[in-house]
């Protein structure tokens, strides 16, 4: 599964990058249920930087989830410095008994300059690195994908 919280669109291009290689839907984590992991052995979450955090919505949907004990996550995300939100999604999903498999991040455009800073990003480059992160993970906790994407 993947969720996705995604305030200008530039951590909603991984998510979908990253879906389409696993060959599910991504999930924007305003409609997404927090009681709906049920099943779910790989869960993929992504979330921009917000002031050093990541957004409210992400927060509220993390600490609302069950117990993860037996869950492996991969992180990823967009930021415009630094990717210091993981940190937090970090410790909430550890705290539920998660295992972190991996984390990947790029740049972000920040809307906040106008666009001025990171422009462009995340790139082509950028999501063909996010594919290669998705292919990654599944390969790490147990799946073969039948899509060879690129
Ligand atoms: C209100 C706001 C605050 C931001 N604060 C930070 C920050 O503290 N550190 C950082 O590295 N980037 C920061 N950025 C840049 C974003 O993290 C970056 O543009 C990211 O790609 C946004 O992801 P999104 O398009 O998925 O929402 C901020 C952007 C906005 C809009």
């Amino acid at each position: 599964m993947v969720v996705y919280a995604s305030l200008t669109g530039n951590t909603r291009k991984l998510a979908r990058a990253i879906a389409e290689v696993l060959g599910v839907e991504p999930q924007d984590v305003r409609g997404a249920a927090p009681e709906g992991l049920e099943g779910i052995h790989l869960l993929f979450v992504g979330d921009g930087v917000y002031a050093l955090r990541p957004s409210k919505a992400m927060v509220g949907y993390l600490r609302a989830l069950p117990p993860l004990r037996g869950v492996k996550v991969a992180l990823f995300g967009t930021y415009g410095s630094l990717p210091t939100q993981f940190r937090l999604m970090r410790r909430i999903l550890e705290e539920k008994g998660a295992e972190i498999i991996g984390e990947f991040a790029c740049p972000g455009r920040d809307k906040v300059t106008l666009g001025l800073l990171r422009h462009g990003r995340p790139s082509e480059k950028d999501l063909a690195a996010a594919r290669a992160f998705a292919r990654e993970m599944a390969r790490k906790a147990g799946y073969a994908l039948l899509k060879s994407s690129s």
